[in-house]
């Protein structure tokens, strides 16, 4: 009578215990999803990135700004773009000046309006990086629009030099990224 009870006790018990193992190792497996998409694509972007453009942040969070485009955040790349446009300018005069002191006012000039150009330059430079797969916007916004992709290039420039505090480390990056393609341009003028 009483092992009769005791085993009537224990079959009911048997499927009790297997959905509770199930559904704890589901829970497992769920959380598990959850960190890995919180660690994120995001990290393992910047990371790859940094290994590409050869400069390591001190300051991630320079970089994660530098590639927020506006639409996402209030913390974005704007300023950084609008200070990585100047360094890029500064970059090529001081490369250009450099070699030839005698380069007119009209091939410097054309040179950077080349160099800055969105369609013609810089978004390829951005493209170049993959820009388009790392930068940050809204859900409604096309990450490859090469405003965006040319803004989170620039950004890049203005997140090392303040990151580095050296213009001179921002114009490393800058000619190691963009390579000495502006130089054929410049045989031209
Ligand atoms: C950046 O850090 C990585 C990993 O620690 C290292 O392998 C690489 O040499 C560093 N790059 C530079 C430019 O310091």
């Amino acid at each position: 009578m009483m092992v009769t009870t005791h085993l009537r006790f224990t079959l009911l018990l048997l499927p009790l215990a297997f959905v509770v193992i199930v559904s704890s190792s589901s829970q497992v497996r769920a959380t598990n999803v959850g960190i890995e998409s919180f660690s994120s694509p995001f990290a393992t972007n910047l990371a790859t990135l940094q290994s590409q453009i050869g400069y390591n942040f001190t300051n991630l969070n320079l970089l994660r700004r530098a590639m927020t485009h506006a639409s996402f955040s209030q913390e974005n790349n704007k300023a950084l773009s609008v200070f990585g446009s100047h360094l890029i300018e500064t970059s090529i005069s001081l490369h250009l000046l450099s070699k030839d002191i005698d380069t007119s006012s009209k091939a410097l000039t054309r040179l950077i309006a080349e160099v800055s150009n969105v369609d013609s330059s810089c978004a390829l430079d951005g493209n170049r990086l993959g820009l388009e797969r790392v930068i940050r916007v809204s859900p409604k916004t096309d990450a490859s629009n090469s405003a965006i992709v040319c803004g989170g290039f620039r950004a890049i420039f203005g997140a090392v030099a303040i990151d580095s505090g050296m213009v001179d480390e921002a114009i490393k990056v800058f000619w190691k990224v963009h390579g000495d393609r502006g130089w054929i341009l410049v045989s031209v003028l």
